[in-house]
């Protein structure tokens, strides 16, 4: 039996996104931009989504730009606030998802200050420091901290943040790649100026998503070409992706408060099962009050049996990631577990994420394999 523990990487599709996106493809064939009956009513389906997504954000329709992805929305995030709103200070944290911290990275050159805000060993952003790092400098600054981290599950209180950026007159981006279609979002509540949004997390298709633009800021598009999404983003759009995110959001609003009770049960169940076997030898990496539900990130011991952990697990037909999935080929261990711990090197990180599907037999089989597999690390 294959078991999936890995949704924090991709979801698999929901049969409803499915039948919506067959739907699309059967009849939506046409171009949004063109001006005849198939482009108008490829338009409409477009327009319709915008509208019904906007609403699950309190958001006005114009507020979401449809993209390619998650890292496309942080990249047009950040590379926009630079090029055109003249930001010139970053302050961001050294456990950001790759598609902020090397985006960060790349774009800062001479004229651009990053700042990193501290984090402590459960991964929480130190909200003094940051206030610190605000009050520090008058340089227009853009703060671009991750809703929810994808590897260890820590969630970032985004309205304390939203107040201390509008204290100080900074933009406030969020990666709430994760946490889009998991808990209510208010944007303009959090006082969130950009966050980002990616379909395959929430059971929809891979290849979609949207950068939500709070409508006071003004940007222009990343790619050149049309005028497509308002000008914001050349391309023709992806209709068929389009609505599978817009049911995939739709479904994620509908059931959220069940899904979210069952899933948060399964992991907790997790959590305590692992706890009672292996006791100390585990180390449940994270804030252990404010987390993502669908993430569990355990460290074993770091033996040389432990690192095979991800392999054998897999031979065994459980499908989980060390860190994250876009960090699992690099072999450089995890720059998350890096930041947060002195003595990262003791530990074998295993992140096990849990979606809508996933099952207590699959948490059971899998809690079985640990218990034959992990090695304990004998203290001389
Ligand atoms: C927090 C976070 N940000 C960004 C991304 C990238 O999203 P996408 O795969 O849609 O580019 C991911 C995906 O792993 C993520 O977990």
């Amino acid at each position: 039996m294959a078991i999936y523990l890995d949704s924090a990487a991709t979801t698999h599709l929901d049969p409803e996104v499915i039948k919506a996106m067959n739907e699309c493809m059967n009849e939506g064939y046409g171009n949004p931009s063109a001006t005849h009956s198939f482009g108008r009513k490829a338009k409409n389906k477009v327009e319709t989504a915008r509208k019904e997504i906007a609403a699950h954000f309190g958001a006005q329709p114009s507020e979401i730009i449809f993209t390619s992805c998650g890292t496309e929305s942080d990249n047009m995030t950040i590379k926009c606030a630079i090029d055109d709103l003249g930001v010139t200070r970053i302050i961001s944290s050294e456990i950001e998802h790759k598609a902020v911290l090397s985006t960060v990275k790349i774009l800062c050159d001479d004229c651009i200050d990053v700042d990193y805000v501290k984090v402590n060993e459960f991964g929480e952003v130190d909200l003094n420091h940051l206030e610190e790092l605000l009050a520090n400098s008058d340089k227009k600054t853009l703060v671009t901290l991750m809703h929810a981290n994808n590897e260890i599950g820590t969630l970032l209180p985004m309205k304390k943040v939203g107040d201390l950026c509008k204290t100080y007159n900074a933009y406030f981006h969020s990666d709430t790649v994760q946490t889009v279609g998991h808990f209510p979002l208010n944007f303009e509540e959090l006082g969130v100026h950009f966050a980002a949004c990616s379909a395959h997390k929430i059971h929809g298709p891979q290849g979609v998503g949207f950068l939500y633009l709070n409508k006071k800021i003004g940007l222009n598009s990343m790619l050149i070409g049309g005028g497509q999404e308002r000008g914001l983003r050349a391309g023709t759009e992806n209709l068929i992706g389009i609505s599978g995110l817009h049911k995939a959001l739709e479904l994620s609003y509908k059931h959220l408060e069940q899904d979210k009770a069952r899933i948060k049960e399964l992991r907790n169940y997790m959590k305590k099962e692992l706890s009672s076997f292996f006791g100390d030898q585990v180390r449940f990496n994270g804030s252990e009050t404010d987390y993502l539900y669908t993430v569990l990130s355990v460290s074993f011991p770091n033996t040389e049996n432990n690192g095979l952990l991800l392999f054998k697990l897999d031979m065994k037909g459980i499908a989980v990631s060390g860190g994250s999935a876009c960090n699992s080929g690099a072999n450089q261990g995890s720059h998350v577990i890096r930041g947060i711990y002195k003595n990262a090197s003791d530990y074998i990180p295993i992140r096990f994420s849990f979606s809508k599907y996933t099952t207590k037999e699959e948490i059971d089989t899998c809690l079985k394999e640990l218990k034959e597999l992990v090695e304990i690390k004998v203290s001389v």
